[in-house]
């Protein structure tokens, strides 16, 4: 029935295409599928190709493209293209194809192969708001996902005239990034064991302000938080991420807030938590906030002395979110940046944090000289209020983060 590549041949890929403007973006998804060392066949819909021509497809992919069942008939391409794909991505995904595919209809190429594709499937919708929100657009989302497609939330911004809102394809870097972490766990039911899931991870380092150009900040990325959250997406759960200064493309299909201090992350997350299944913790708010704010800039005095800054202890969110009654998630995720000093080594300081903030989960990081920060690496070791521990060598942030929601998927009530 399906057939995914052999070990050792590249992974391919169909790249479904429908007729919306976007069209010119998936170009830019395809070349990164392709130098990136995978096979990818492209099937535009008819009216995709009013958009954006076949040479531009055949070109980048190096091969023909069909929009008809009836082209190329000897290779029965309706049927082959769906059974031998790894995985099949609808980008942009219209109002109209996402209807052909939540009714079974099988009236082109595309809607076949959805038909024949045994792989995870991933739909990127890209429409005016109003198409998006309308009952029966809603409607076909909510069947594609009962039956186990991912359908990636529309960015919102700028749409093609001069209006804005929800229905803007995400970034093609970020939907490729997706669809990378969706092909590496292979089958539909691996995919998604998010399904149905809402999650929340922060991400970031908290700006404390002196003065309206002044703050106190620290060196967190955002990376790690990124690679938790997309990898949360592409395993179908609905994602909040709220971002404290961050300068990342928003990954695809995610809800980004972006807060910049420890007050309005706490905000942010404490209500984002309210009806989740599980938070991650993976910014890095500062633990203290000047006490006082200056409204206008501080000036130099004149006589060459400086001025003295008074500090107070800002609140611990994560300590908040594990033991408010009731508890905000079921499943609560906190992260140690850790050096050992003359009191304990890394992990027996890590352990009484475990406990000290009640999470059920810490990413414990040994950040002796500084290595994490900025890098797409991480290693580290995942303990348990159970007592578990897991170590996970160092590898791509996007892995440890896939080990992460394994320990989480583990823990979630049913
Ligand atoms: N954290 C939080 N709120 C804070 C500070 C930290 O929610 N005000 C969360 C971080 O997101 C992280 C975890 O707590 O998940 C660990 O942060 P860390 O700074 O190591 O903890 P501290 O409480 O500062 O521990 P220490 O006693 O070592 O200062």
């Amino acid at each position: 029935m399906t057939a995914a590549s052999p070990a050792g041949e590249r992974p391919a890929v169909v790249l479904g295409v429908a007729g919306g403007i976007a069209a010119y973006k998936a170009a830019e998804l395809l070349r990164r599928f392709t130098e990136s060392g995978h096979d990818v066949t492209v099937v535009p819909t008819a009216s995709a190709l009013e958009f954006v021509g076949a040479p531009t497809w055949e070109a980048l992919s190096g091969k023909q493209v069909a929009t008809e069942v009836f082209e190329n008939i000897t290779d029965v391409p309706h049927v082959r293209i769906g059974q031998q794909a790894d995985l099949v991505v609808v980008a942009p995904a219209t109002a109209n194809t996402l209807a052909r595919a939540a009714h079974g209809l099988a009236d082109d190429l595309l809607t076949n192969t959805l038909l024949t594709a045994r792989c995870p499937v991933v739909f990127a919708p890209a429409m005016h708001t109003e198409m998006w929100e309308h009952p029966a657009t809603q409607a076909n989302v909510a069947t594609l996902r009962a039956r186990g497609a991912i359908v990636i939330e529309p960015a919102e911004g700028r749409l093609t005239g001069a209006d804005t809102g929800k229905g803007r394809l995400p970034e093609p870097t970020e939907i490729f990034e997706l669809c990378v972490d969706v092909l590496a766990r292979g089958t539909v039911a691996d995919a998604l064991d998010l399904q149905g899931r809402r999650v929340v991870v922060s991400a970031g380092g908290t700006r404390e302000y002196l003065d309206p150009v002044r703050f106190l900040g620290n060196r967190s990325s955002g990376l790690q938080g990124y690679a938790i959250a997309r990898a949360a997406a592409a395993r179908g759960a609905d994602v909040t991420l709220v971002a404290a200064n961050v300068s990342l493309p928003d990954p695809a299909g995610v809800t980004v807030v972006r807060v910049e201090t420890t007050g309005q992350l706490r905000e942010a997350v404490l209500t984002a938590a309210k009806d989740a299944d599980a938070v991650v913790m993976a910014a890095a708010p500062a633990d203290f906030r000047p006490a006082e704010v200056s409204e206008d800039k501080i000036k130099k005095a004149a006589d060459g002395s400086a001025p003295s800054l008074g500090l107070v202890q800002n609140p611990d969110i994560l300590h908040e979110l594990s033991t408010g009654r009731p508890r905000a998630a079921s499943v609560i995720v906190g992260f140690a940046a850790e050096t050992g000093d003359a009191t304990g080594s890394v992990l027996d300081l890590a352990r009484a944090k475990l406990a000290r903030k009640g999470c059920d989960l810490l990413v414990v990081n040994d950040v002796s000289g500084g290595a994490v920060f900025g890098s797409t690496e991480n290693q580290a070791v995942i303990l348990g209020s159970d007592g578990t521990s897991r170590e996970v060598p160092t590898a791509a942030k996007r892995v440890l983060a896939h080990v992460i929601w394994d320990e989480v998927a583990a823990r979630m009530s049913t």
